[in-house]
C-alpha cells in the first residue's frame, strides 16, 4: 500500500501574522512536487486567511489547530469548522495533547469535533499519545487504543479512510527527547491496528499516520523509513522556512 507521505507543521501559538506572511512568501515556491510529499502548515486561526491567500498557487496546504463541533452559535471565542472550510483551510488538528491537558478536551469532545470537521469538508489530524509515566509503565498501546476508540468512532467509511492520525508521545513534545524509530513504528502500527479493528484493514491501509515529538531535519529520515510511519507532525522545526523545507525534502514514499 502506497500512502503519500504527509509532513505537517504545527505552529501552536507562535509567530506573528507579519512573520507568517514572510514565511508563506518565502516558502511558497520551495515546496516539493505533490506526488512525492504532501505539506501543510497548521497555524493559529488569526493567521489562516493570510496564509491561505499567499499559498493559493503553491503546493502548501493550510490547516487550523482546533475547531468547535458546531458550525455557528453562542460559543464566544470558538472557531467554526464552517468558517475554516469557507476560508480555504484543508486540515484541522484535533485533540492535541496541549488541548487535552490545558483545555480539558475529552475523547468524546474530540469525536464530536472530528465528525463536524468531516461534515464541513475539513480533514482532521487526530492526535493521540501517552504521558512519560504511562510510557514507563508500558501502557502506551493501551492508552492510545482507548483514546482512538472514542476519538474516531462513528465515522463513515469514506471519511475514516481520509483520516490523518498523529501519534505524539507527550514526553517527546518540545523536549528534544524524540522517540526511537522502533517505538515510533510500534506505536504507529498500533494506531493502524485500532483503525483496522473499527473500520477494517482496507481503511486502515489508507489512513496516514504521523509521528510527532521533537522531529527535526536530522531525525526525520529514520522515522520516514518505518513502514507504518507516513509522515510527521512537527512543532518547533516547522517555524523556520529552511528547516520546514528540509523536513519535506527528507520525506520519501512509504
Ligand atoms: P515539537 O516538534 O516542537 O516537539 O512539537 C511536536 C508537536 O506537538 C506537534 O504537534
Amino acid at each position: 500500500m502506497t500512502r503519500l507521505p504527509f509532513i505537517a507543521g504545527n505552529w501552536k501559538m507562535n509567530l506573528t501574522v507579519k512573520e507568517a506572511r514572510e514565511f508563506a512568501k518565502e516558502v511558497a515556491d520551495k515546496i516539493p512536487a505533490t506526488d512525492k510529499v504532501e505539506a501543510a502548515i497548521c497555524a493559529p486561526s488569526t493567521h489562516l486567511e493570510t496564509l491561505v491567500s499567499l499559498t493559493e498557487n503553491s503546493n502548501l496546504n493550510i490547516g487550523a489547530e482546533n475547531c468547535h463541533f458546531e458550525k455557528s452559535g453562542a460559543f464566544t471565542g470558538e472557531i467554526s469548522p464552517l468558517t475554516l472550510a469557507d476560508l480555504g483551510v484543508k486540515y484541522v488538528i484535533l485533540g492535541h495533547s496541549e488541548r487535552r491537558e490545558y483545555f480539558f478536551e475529552s475523547d468524546e469532545l474530540i469525536n464530536k469535533k472530528a465528525k463536524a470537521a468531516f461534515e464541513h469538508g475539513l480533514v482532521p489530524i487526530v492526535c493521540c499519545g501517552e504521558t512519560l509515566e504511562q510510557y514507563e509503565a508500558s501502557q502506551a498501546v493501551d492508552v492510545i487504543t482507548k483514546q482512538l476508540k472514542v476519538d474516531i468512532a462513528g465515522l463513515e467509511k469514506d471519511q475514516a479512510e481520509k483520516l490523518v492520525i498523529a501519534y505524539e508521545p507527550i514526553w517527546a513534545i518540545g523536549t528534544g527527547k524524540s522517540a526511537t524509530k522502533e517505538d515510533a513504528q510500534k506505536m504507529c502500527k498500533a494506531v493502524r491496528d485500532v483503525v483496522a479493528d473499527i473500520y477494517g484493514q482496507d481503511v486502515a491501509d489508507k489512513v496516514r499516520i504521523q509521528y510527532g515529538g521533537s522531529v527535526n531535519p536530522t531525525n526525520i529520515a529514520e522515522y520516514m523509513a518505518c513502514p507504518d510511519v507516513d509522515g510527521a507532525l512537527v512543532g518547533g522545526a516547522s517555524l523556520k522556512v529552511d528547516s520546514f523545507v528540509a523536513l519535506l525534502e527528507g520525506g520519501k514514499l512509504a
